[in-house]
């Protein structure tokens, strides 16, 4: 999969690349490019955002400034799904994700202050999606999440068999995942259930279907 990522602060995602499970599939599974709004503004001194139609606070994102980045990178042939990262996308969920991570190509758009100018989410955008129902600074930490969240779907991102009994999977029919626990069995007067102990594989695995939330 490629994922190009639209931001203004691309060394913030630095970080996020040096940690697996992106760090282990860069390269093979999954290309990441990062691509600076001011890089190919059309606009003097770097400009990328002004001031709302209408009056009040903060600054937002010009669709001139987004177009001309998207020209840049496609040729005016943009991949099937670019997303713009905005509280009012539709809510990220699991399912979401699943969906996601069987695409090709993934373009994020991140803005910040008050946000895009409509046109970019109605007209180059084809989804918004949002990370929760609160607001962030910049859409950057919810490209992050979106990254970390796609990525660990694809193959060789984890362990074998480990991204198929999560929390919110098909196989756990959407629920919590069952408690986990690691030595000491014993700690402060905490025990671990004894049937973790037993080495009896179908009863922990009895227990573990009981325990999902
Ligand atoms: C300060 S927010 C803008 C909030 C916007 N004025 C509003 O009230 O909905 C700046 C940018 O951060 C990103 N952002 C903030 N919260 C987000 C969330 N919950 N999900 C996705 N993106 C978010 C978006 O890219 C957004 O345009």
């Amino acid at each position: 999969m490629r994922v190009d990522v639209f931001t203004l602060v691309p060394h913030a995602f630095a970080w996020l690349t040096e940690q697996r499970p992106i760090a282990g599939i860069l390269g093979t599974e999954l290309e990441l490019r990062l691509f600076n709004y001011r890089d190919t503004t059309p606009l003097r001194a770097g400009q990328v955002d002004d001031e709302p139609y209408g009056g009040g606070a903060g600054m937002v994102l010009r669709v001139d400034v987004v177009a001309a980045a998207l020209d840049a990178v496609y040729a005016g042939s943009p991949p099937a799904r670019v997303i713009a990262l905005s509280p009012q996308g539709t809510p990220l969920t699991q399912s979401l994700v699943e969906d996601l991570a069987h695409e090709d190509e993934l373009t994020f758009l991140s803005a910040r202050f008050e946000g895009f100018d409509d046109r970019i989410v109605e007209h180059l955008a084809t989804d918004a999606i949002s990370i929760g129902p609160y607001v962030l600074s910049n859409g950057d930490l919810p490209a992050m999440v979106l990254l970390d969240a796609v990525a660990r779907r694809l193959p060789g991102a984890l362990a074998e068999g480990s991204g198929e009994l999560e929390s919110f999977s098909a196989e756990l029919g959407g629920g919590l995942e069952y408690p986990h626990y690691t030595r000491p069995a014993e700690f402060r007067g905490w025990s671990v259930p004894d049937v973790l102990l037993s080495g009896d594989h179908a009863k922990i695995e009895a227990w573990r279907r009981e325990h999902v939330r």
